[in-house]
């Protein structure tokens, strides 16, 4: 079936970063994570946020006396997932009432009054509130509900620490919002209107990272090729550069980006700096034009396809990924055709591919949902196996080569495996022992021997 990008990805551990700033309170916290990637970086500053405020995170439901669910509500699937996770919850309601439970981010902003209906839910928050969330949990403490989903044209959480879990990769967030309006899209409404951080905040937190211990930093926003410093004028290759000297050991990756804005200057940032990763998530969503023009993509196939021209000349072994919806309003099987011809000429290196759901408000509801459930599913079914046989196909043709894999630890299936990503953000598997002389956050050689479509296997080579 679709492969689904929601995960549920819990804040846990003890913090890497940022000292508590007021004295602990003696209240514990547990934030559940849905959705995309901005989801995790916005829980670490909401962890952030309590941080500071004396709340000490756990990592388990089970200990807090303050859950919060940081949400999504791309598709109604994600949704779902949450009404779910709320029932469940009720049972740990009735033995603990004082537990305070709140919902974060995009459902929150969507449904907003009609989730603290529910008896369960104590505070609701959108995604530009998260300074406001002490201050609700404490008002919940002594028995009042509160809401907060004022979407905001400035808030960056610029000067927030987030409070990151351990690890060696971390998400920073640049920029906030979308302006793009695609016709399918939420986001727009839950998250509001772009706008970005200041270069230098960004460079600084950067070198921060990097002496905090981590060695890659993914730089987010919805559609981080909109970047721009409003008060330098700098865009975001500009920041991509600045970052790429700044921290020159580090390894930098971004996402997302809209091929309507895939500069040559971007392109050519990618290509000139060592350490920023070859690596592109490049949405294309449809490979018909009708379909592309439907959904306010802003660019053709014919222009897509100039990009990845474009792309592979300046760097010939990118990695390539993307997002496919199946059964958009009015596609036709032959609009289905062209995705499918789109995904045998680009051959992307991976995808996320998803059944088209429609979205309340946005302009895409109004023009129905013709594509019946079953054809959509057909559809996606055949989008999500031609995907699989070519990144099969791909990977099949690494055997041999050597991949720089930056060290993440022991792989989850076998303990005399340890795993780690090439530049390329292929997950790489390679037989570890007690004479390995690497730790987490080393990154090694290692020659593939073997591969999967999702996954690579290799062997280390110190020569
Ligand atoms: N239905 C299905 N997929 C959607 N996406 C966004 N909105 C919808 C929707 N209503 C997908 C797009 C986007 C990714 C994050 O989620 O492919 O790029
Ligand atoms: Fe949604 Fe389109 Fe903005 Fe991406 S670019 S967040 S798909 S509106």
């Amino acid at each position: 079936m679709a492969t689904e990008t929601t995960i549920a990805l819990p804040v846990l551990g003890e913090p890497t970063q940022a000292a508590i700033i007021g004295p602990e309170n003696g209240r514990t916290v547990y934030v559940e994570t849905y959705g995309c990637q901005m989801n995790v970086s916005d829980s670490e500053i909401v962890m952030g946020v309590l941080h500071a405020n004396g709340y000490r995170p756990v990592d388990s439901a089970d200990d807090a006396d303050v859950i919060l669910l940081n949400t999504c509500a791309i598709r109604d699937n994600a949704e779902k997932k949450i009404h779910d996770r709320l029932d469940a919850l009720k049972w740990q309601k009735r033995h603990n009432r004082d537990l305070v439970v709140g919902v974060l981010g995009c459902m929150a902003e969507r449904l907003r009054t009609s989730l603290l209906e529910k008896k369960l839910v104590d505070i609701v928050v959108g995604p530009d509130e998260y300074r406001k969330v002490p201050e609700l949990v404490e008002t919940a403490l002594s028995g009042s509900k509160g809401i907060a989903v004022k979407l905001s044209r400035v808030e960056t959480y610029d000067d927030i620490q987030p409070l990151r879990t351990e690890g060696i990769s971390a998400w920073m967030s640049i920029m906030r919002g979308c302006d793009k309006f695609c016709t399918f899209c939420v986001v727009p409404f839950t998250r509001g209107r772009e706008r970005s951080r200041a270069l230098q905040s960004v460079v600084d937190e950067a070198k921060q990272l990097w002496d905090a211990g981590f060695r890659e930093v993914t730089l987010l926003g919805q559609n981080v090729n909109s970047y721009r410093d409003d008060v330098s004028g700098y865009d975001f290759a500009d920041l991509l550069a600045a970052t790429a000297r700044a921290v020159p050991q580090m390894r930098i990756r971004y996402t997302t980006s809209h091929p309507q804005d895939m500069s040559d200057k971007l392109i050519d940032t990618m290509a000139e700096h060592d350490n920023i990763c070859k690596y592109i998530h490049l949405p294309i969503q449809s490979g018909s034009n009708r379909v592309l023009q439907l959904m306010n993509r802003t660019y053709t196939v014919e222009h897509y396809m100039q990009r990845m021209e474009r792309i592979r000349a300046a760097m010939p072994l990118v990695a390539m990924s993307t997002d496919i919806i199946a059964g958009f309003c009015t596609e036709t099987e032959d609009d289905h055709q062209r995705t499918l011809d789109v995904m045998r000429a680009v051959r992307y290196d991976g995808a996320y591919m998803f059944a088209y759901s429609p979205r309340e408000n946005t302009k895409a509801w109004k023009m129905g949902d013709d594509v019946p459930d079953e054809v959509k599913s057909r559809r996606l079914q055949e989008i999500v196996d031609l995907q699989q046989t070519i990144a099969a196909e791909i990977n099949a043709t690494e055997v041999g080569r050597i991949h720089d894999v930056l060290v993440e630890g022991p792989s989850k299936r076998n303990a005399s495996e340890w795993r780690g990503r090439s530049d390329t953000n292929k997950t790489v598997i390679f037989p570890h022992d007690e004479t390995a002389d690497y730790i987490v956050g080393d990154t090694i050689r290692t020659r593939i021997t073997r591969s999967t479509s999702a996954t690579l296997f290799g062997e280390r080579v110190t020569t």
